[in-house]
């Protein structure tokens, strides 16, 4: 039977990437229907709304999106679509796995690299609630709850048993934000103790960014709330060749949002030189996810393959080739 999946396009390369990616995972045999809707500057200019409720209906319907890159309008007082989709949809899990890929040109390419983010998706200081004190001084409120800061760590414990990682660390800031970070710190405690056989340690988040560079290697499940979580992410996609590597999913209780870790990339949008990998990685997340681990596999192996050949990688891994170029590269390996 088909996977009802929606698709969500998204801004600037989003188009592009996705495109790719709906070509290879189709490639590798399972059936889709799409439902394809706009969300972000493509939604706006249609209906005149960033997040239309069209993208809830379809998500409500087929409970797994696949999601491009949205932007979001900086200082314009517009929220944010992810946060708005990730809150309404209580995808309180962001997951990243950060992998090295074979043969890829990086600073670290001779270290394992092999670790997960556990990212919480849904408050910190991205809860928007902001406001002007009084003229030029204004107020972000961060908001750390028992409810998401339990949640997210035994996600990562859970996460670890299953798939037999030994260590999770968490990240905080608990030194200086004793209350919040504090909190956040006390629930992982509390969450690590029912799972004695794995390793839990804390460190400072910005300790933790230098033994990141430093000795990314022993590094295996880290779990930060949301500001850290976003700002690590990319700090790590850093250390495997970039973000057009590390894939990502939004993980609720009844829904499950598949993207990369990247934005729409308005500086090479158009140009067909995106590198559409973290979100074909996505979709192999998604693939998993859907019970297809035959076809996971299969296209991981694809991809895997496409880079110990180093022919036809796109320019931000040190390559030639075009979006499709690589795309076709995959599809011939599947
Ligand atoms: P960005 O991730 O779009 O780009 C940062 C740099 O990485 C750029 O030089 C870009 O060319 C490069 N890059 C990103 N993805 C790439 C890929 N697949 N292939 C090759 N190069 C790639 O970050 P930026 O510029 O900070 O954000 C642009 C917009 O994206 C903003 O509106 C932001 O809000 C939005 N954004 C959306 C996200 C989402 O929808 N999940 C996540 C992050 C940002």
């Amino acid at each position: 039977m088909a996977h009802h999946i929606t698709l969500i396009p998204g801004d600037g390369i989003g188009p592009e990437v996705a495109n790719a990616t709906v070509r290879a995972i189709e490639a590798t045999g399972v059936p889709f229907v799409w439902d394809r809707v706009d969300a972000g500057v493509a939604a706006q200019l249609a209906t005149g709304q960033y997040l239309p409720e069209a993208v809830f209906e379809s998500l409500a319907k087929t409970r797994v999106g696949l999601k491009g890159p949205v932007g979001t309008p900086i200082g314009t007082g517009h929220s944010s679509v992810n946060v708005a989709l990730r809150k309404r949809l209580n995808l309180f899990v962001n997951f990243r796995p950060v992998r090295m890929l074979p043969a890829l040109k990086s600073r670290f390419a001779d270290l394992p690299i092999d670790l997960v983010i556990f990212r919480e998706n849904t408050e910190d200081l991205y809860s928007g609630i902001e406001h002007e004190v009084v003229t030029d001084v204004v107020e972000s409120l961060k908001i750390i709850t028992r409810v998401a800061s339990e949640r997210i760590a035994k996600a990562a414990f859970e996460y670890s048993v299953r798939e037999h990682r030994k260590k999770v660390v968490a990240i905080h800031k608990a030194n200086i934000m004793k209350m919040s970070d504090g909190l956040f710190l006390r629930c992982c405690r509390e969450i690590a103790a029912g799972f004695p056989e794995i390793e839990y340690s804390e460190l400072i988040v910005d300790n933790a960014c230098m033994q990141l560079v430093m000795r990314p290697e022993t590094f295996d499940v880290l779990v930060l709330p949301n500001l850290y979580g976003d700002i690590v992410s990319d700090l790590c996609a850093g250390l495997v060749g970039g973000l057009g590597i590390v894939p990502g999913a939004n993980l609720g209780d009844t829904c499950a949002v598949f993207e990369a870790v990247h934005g729409s990339a308005p500086d090479i949008a158009g140009k067909g030189i995106a590198n559409p990998t973290a979100l074909m990685q996505s979709a192999r997340l998604m693939l998993s996810h859907l019970g297809e681990r035959d076809a996971a596999m299969r296209l991981q192996r694809a991809i895997e393959l496409v880079y110990s050949e180093r022919k036809h990688l796109t320019g931000d891994v040190g390559g030639t080739a075009s979006t499709d170029q690589f795309t076709q590269a995959v599809i011939d390996r599947l």
